[in-house]
């Protein structure tokens, strides 16, 4: 009996189909297909790099199973938004210097949106827990948690002061 099985996804709103073998990770799968946004730190579920949505929850891609995203819907960074219709996570993480060298924030932008939908206004202590599933090297967080907070204003419609806009 074949181990491999035909996947049917949708990725950032197109459908996408491969085939993959029992033990591939969805995360080697999407990026064999193209889908390189989606980054590979340490492939064992500490660092959050290569964390997507699928139905709208966050997930690390290296700790699932091609065959169990099948039917599924997946959103990468790229799924958000783009340059010239960026996401306000997207945009607070340039705006702030939160992205250094860049591997840790297609992640930490899903962690933080994910975050984000379930607690519109989280303290910093609740943006340092939801975001602790995601390690970063270079910025030594501040900037991040920062990105967070001015990205959770402006999509409550405040300015970056906390003021109403
Ligand atoms: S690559 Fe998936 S958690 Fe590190
Ligand atoms: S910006 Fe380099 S690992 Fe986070």
């Amino acid at each position: 009996m074949s181990n491999e099985k035909i996947i049917n996804l949708t990725v950032n709103g197109a459908s996408v189909q491969f085939i993959a073998p029992s033990h591939r990770t969805l995360l080697e799968a999407l990026r064999h297909e193209g889908f390189v946004e989606i980054k590979c730190g340490c492939e064992k579920g500490d660092c959050g790099a290569c964390a997507v949505l699928m139905d709208g929850e966050p997930i690390d891609s290296c700790l699932t199973l091609a065959w169990h995203a099948d039917g599924h819907e997946v959103v990468t960074i790229k799924g958000l938004g783009d340059k010239g219709n960026a996401d306000p996570l997207q945009k607070a993480f340039i705006d702030t210097g939160a992205s250094q060298c860049g591997y840790c924030t297609p992640g930490m932008i899903i962690a933080a949106k994910a975050l984000l939908k379930e607690n519109p206004d989280p303290s910093l202590d609740d943006i340092k827990r939801g975001l602790s599933g995601n390690l970063c090297r270079c910025t030594g967080y501040t900037r991040i948690f920062e990105a967070v907070e001015v990205a959770a204003a402006e999509m409550r419609g405040e300015t970056q002061e906390g003021e109403a806009a």
